[in-house]
């Protein structure tokens, strides 16, 4: 079974994703993950995240295996991503292994932004969780304070639409929901609540298979 989970940042995209892989025994795919090692092997090479050629030779040496997450997920790096991401040349790169990694024996459960479009159009079930942006930037207000990273509310906001206008507006893969998708507003849910009603649709579109 391919679970396609996709959504905005910090929608809560990855938790759900995690814990349906986990319920299901399935490997899990964040693969925002490949396109913030695209971003930190251009920065840390002095290069341009707009730069496509440098850009898409980034990612064809990013390996799944050998992903630094806490690293990865640094702010700095994050508004690198969606810069790379919106190449062309670099959705192509890391195309195959996304979709080898979605349509290996037994199914696979990834998040991201395209899984329901591109990586996996014939997913069993296809998730779009999204919440307010006010929502959204405070739970990764509370993330990074968490961590110990001195951050203020409004700067975490501004940096989050500005990925979320980026990623929607993009030409190639834009961020959206397809119709077939449960559409998971997570505004008002606990990570709790979110898997319940999460689960109850994959368990549907699985016995419908
Ligand atoms: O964790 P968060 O939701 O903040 O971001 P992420 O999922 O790690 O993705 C980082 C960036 O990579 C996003 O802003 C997108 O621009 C890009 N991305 C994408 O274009 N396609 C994907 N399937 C996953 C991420």
């Amino acid at each position: 079974m391919i679970i396609a989970v996709d959504g905005p940042a910090a929608s809560g995209k990855g938790t759900l994703a995690r814990r349906l892989a986990g319920h299901f025994g399935l490997p899990h795919l964040d693969t925002g993950l490949l396109y913030r090692a695209t971003a930190d092997g251009v920065l840390a090479a002095g290069g341009d995240p707009e730069d496509a050629a440098a850009a898409a030779a980034a990612a064809a040496r990013v390996d799944p295996g050998r992903l630094d997450t806490a690293r990865l997920k640094r702010d700095d790096i994050a508004q690198a991503a969606s810069r790379v991401a919106a190449l062309p040349a670099v959705r192509r790169a890391l195309l195959d292994l996304q979709r080898a990694f979605a349509h290996q024996p037994g199914g696979a459960v990834l998040d991201g932004r395209d899984i329901a479009t591109v990586i996996a159009p014939d997913a069993d079930a296809k998730l779009f969780v999204t919440a307010t942006p006010a929502v959204r930037a405070t739970r990764r207000l509370n993330e990074l304070q968490g961590q110990g990273r001195p951050a203020i509310y409004a700067d975490v906001l501004r940096d989050l639409l500005a990925r979320d206008a980026r990623d929607s507006q993009r030409a190639s893969a834009p961020l959206t929901a397809v119709e077939t998708a449960l559409i998971l507003d997570t505004s008002s849910l606990n990570a709790d609540e979110a898997f319940d009603r999460a689960l109850a649709f994959v368990v549907c579109a699985q016995s419908s298979r």
